[in-house]
């Protein structure tokens, strides 16, 4: 409904004490009442002397706010003339500077691969305090934050006698090459290596570039949710393989996938590793360039019981694994870096996807990192982080075996920064993380991270992250609950 010249002082209100000034009050409420259609085209609003006697403010607030409505384009204004509006209420333009928050209209139809990410619900689904005992983590209170410091400070003053361009940094890509050959056999030249932003980035790149929707995907079951999520948005259907001793489960008589996502370090989240018979026949599977790998080794630089096992992708003879690492881990979780070892065959097709989808890490963080590495810190802080987090392990499983030995098995993982406690009796695992994260403790639950139907039933632990204290405590707590 129009509104007459003598209610418009009447219909807008100013406060006094608000944080925003008058000037943008008054003009976000004439906005409004033209946007709405209250004041049409070709109306002229009352004059600036008028309207201020009307609500008390002073000329020079409606003149400023008339000012700004004529400059985003909604009144003409000329000296002496009182101001005419300039735009039906329908024509409610964005103009910039606009005040007023967007309305939501309808539901808006997502891309197929946006529908499906929001069924997978990762990672929204695991929105846990970062307390003892969560899972996942090392510990970022033992990073060297003044050394890596010092890299970032240099990385940033030599930025301008720097080559531009390389989106993937030779000197990192370099002194990745050798510290994995020589710490985890991998086999691969500096060019196979992408630098991004994490793992998961790693996940979306491969299968951006290798899915058909409609193609099998196998992934472990049960495992890590961001894998199964990355697939499943490409449109892959994703079946889950079950484990035994040995890791993954062999499918004998079923046609091989397009591509199988292993953790065979440690796997996720049980900690196995998987056998080298095993590791051969999955090398064998399917036809090179038919079936692909993705190994994922997201935290092998922790190993405590013996030599660490070389990664699979050393033992490819046909270009055929995608090697998938994270110093997430390794470093902070806020690092934000992450790497893959391409299949030669692939390079070309994975570097033209990283480019255009911009999984990009910045420049001058690869840089630090280069010299972080080079300069033998990164291997330091792991021998470190190793000590710490093998007794760290042997605490957690301890205290566990100690007080809680009747309810929980614990399963000893060899290496890596968290282990599966399986509950002995029933299955409620849900409902302990629910009982011990009300007391204080966060744990996950084994079944939570099963793709079908949910088999084993547990508490997924954390240890690299925690002191020794604060496991101690969490036990203490855990006991009074059980
Ligand atoms: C098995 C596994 N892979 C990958 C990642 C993710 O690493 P990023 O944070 O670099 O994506 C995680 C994180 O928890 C993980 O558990």
């Amino acid at each position: 409904m129009p509104v007459s010249d003598d209610m418009i002082a009447a219909l807008i209100e100013l406060k006094r004490t608000g944080e925003e000034g008058l000037v943008a009050q008054l003009a976000s409420q004439l906005r409004e009442l033209i946007g709405s259609g209250r004041i049409g085209r070709g109306r002229a609003l009352p004059s600036s002397r008028r309207l201020a006697s009307e609500l008390g403010v002073s000329r020079n607030t409606v003149t400023y706010a008339f000012e700004q409505l004529a400059a985003e384009g909604y009144l003409a204004a000329s000296h002496g003339r009182r101001p005419v509006v300039t735009v039906d209420g329908d024509e409610r333009i964005e103009a910039a500077g606009v005040a007023t928050p967007h309305v939501r209209s309808g539901t808006p139809r997502l891309s197929p691969w946006a529908s499906r990410l929001k069924q997978a619900d990762w990672p929204m689904s695991y929105q846990a305090p970062m307390k003892p005992l969560r899972p996942g983590h090392g510990d970022a209170r033992e990073f060297p934050n003044e050394i890596w410091a010092r890299c970032l400070r240099r990385s940033a003053v030599r930025a301008a006698k720097r080559e531009l361009g390389p989106v993937n940094r030779p000197r990192l890509r370099e002194a990745l090459a050798q510290y994995l050959a020589a710490s985890r056999g991998v086999r691969a030249t500096a060019d196979q290596i992408l630098i991004l932003p994490s793992a998961q980035a790693a996940l979306t790149l491969i299968a951006a570039v290798l899915i058909t929707p409609g193609e099998e995907v196998w992934v472990e079951d049960p495992g890590y949710p961001g894998a199964a999520a990355a697939f499943r948005a490409s449109g892959a259907r994703v079946g889950g393989i079950r484990l035994d001793e040995e890791g993954m489960q062999r499918m004998p008589g079923v046609a091989a996938p397009k591509l199988i996502f292993m953790t065979p370090s440690h796997q996720h989240p049980t900690g196995r590793l998987m056998s080298l018979t095993r590791r051969i026949e999955f090398l064998r599977l399917g036809k090179p360039g038919k079936t692909w790998i993705v190994e994922d080794d997201y935290d092998g630089e922790f190993h405590y019981d013996s030599r660490p096992v070389p990664a699979l992708q050393g033992l490819d003879a046909h270009g055929r694994v995608f090697y998938v690492g994270t110093f997430a881990k390794a470093m902070t979780s806020d690092i934000r870096l992450g790497y893959l070892v391409v299949p030669p065959a692939l390079v070309g097709a994975l570097e033209i996807a990283q480019r255009h989808i911009g999984l990009i890490a910045a420049a001058h963080i690869q840089e630090a990192l280069a010299e972080f590495i080079a300069d033998g810190h990164f291997l330091a802080h792991l021998r470190r982080m190793r000590r710490l987090y093998h007794a760290r392990r042997d605490h957690l499983v301890e205290g566990l075996e100690r007080h809680l030995g009747e309810v929980l098995a614990v399963e000893v993982p060899s290496g890596g920064i968290q282990l599966v406690a399986r509950l002995k009796r029933g299955r409620a695992d849900q409902a302990a993380v629910k009982r011990l994260g009300e007391a204080g403790v966060v744990t996950r639950a084994l079944s939570g991270l099963a793709l079908e139907r949910p088999r084993d039933h547990g508490l997924l632990l954390g240890f690299a992250a925690w002191r020794e204290n604060e496991i101690s405590a969490a036990l203490r707590t855990m006991a009074s609950c059980f």
